[in-house]
């Protein structure tokens, strides 16, 4: 069994009501560790030992975040200007979190369409987060195509919500089991709830 990791960061949970039933998914799942940046860290004073001890304790790390401002909330900047030291994450002896896959799991407010070249936010998904996908080589991780939700405030109302929770489920439950196919997932854009590629063979009835 993969060790998991969500690192769930929402500054304005109060509001929220896509992320907020995530978190109680994630919460949930045995063997999965779920950690709320927010309410552990209020002041964003990150516990730098804590959350690298975190990390080597992982196979799988995952930040949780709704999209704000074209990137991740604040918090997820600071944890990792932090907590990916030179010589823990990168540099000449920093290979601590070589060969762990990294995954983001990301809602937004525009819808799909709009996030495209001729489209109203001018770049993809996929582009907002290179600065996530390149941290992530850089410290030998294996990018997963993040886990996505457009047009997130009309997900409840037009239906597309439950699916979505019910993805995430899977995706965690998969990724624990290890029947996830990781490699799959490297090749896509994005994941949904309905392109999780799971191993062949194995059935998840
Ligand atoms: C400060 C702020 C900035 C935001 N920036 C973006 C953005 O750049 N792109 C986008 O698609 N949605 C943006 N949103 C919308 C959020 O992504 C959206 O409210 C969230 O994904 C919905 O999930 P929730 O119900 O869990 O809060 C922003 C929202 C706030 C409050």
């Amino acid at each position: 069994m993969a060790k998991v990791l969500v690192l769930f960061a929402h500054p304005g949970q109060r509001h929220s009501r896509v992320n907020i039933q995530m978190a109680g998914i994630a919460r949930g799942i045995e063997g999965v560790t779920f950690v709320d940046l927010y309410s552990e860290y209020p002041k964003l004073d990150i516990d730098i030992d804590l959350e690298q001890d975190r990390l080597l304790k992982h196979d799988v790390v995952i930040f949780q975040f709704p999209i704000y401002w074209y990137s991740t909330p604040s918090i997820l900047k600071e944890w990792q200007d932090l907590v990916l030291e030179y010589g823990f994450a990168y540099g000449h002896t920093g290979d601590k979190l070589a060969g762990k896959a990294f995954l983001p799991v990301v809602t937004a407010g525009g819808p799909d369409q709009a996030y495209s070249e001729h489209g109203s936010n001018h770049f993809r998904l996929r582009s907002l987060l290179s600065p996530l996908e390149q941290t992530a080589n850089l410290c030998g991780m294996r990018f997963v195509a993040p886990y996505a939700l457009f047009a997130a405030h009309d997900a409840g109302p037009d239906g597309r919500a439950e699916p979505h929770l019910q993805g995430y489920k899977r995706l965690l439950e998969t990724l624990r089991a290890e029947t996830f196919d990781i490699d799959a997932a490297r090749r896509l854009e994005l994941l949904s709830a309905d392109t999780l590629p799971l191993r062949e063979g194995i059935s998840h009835e």
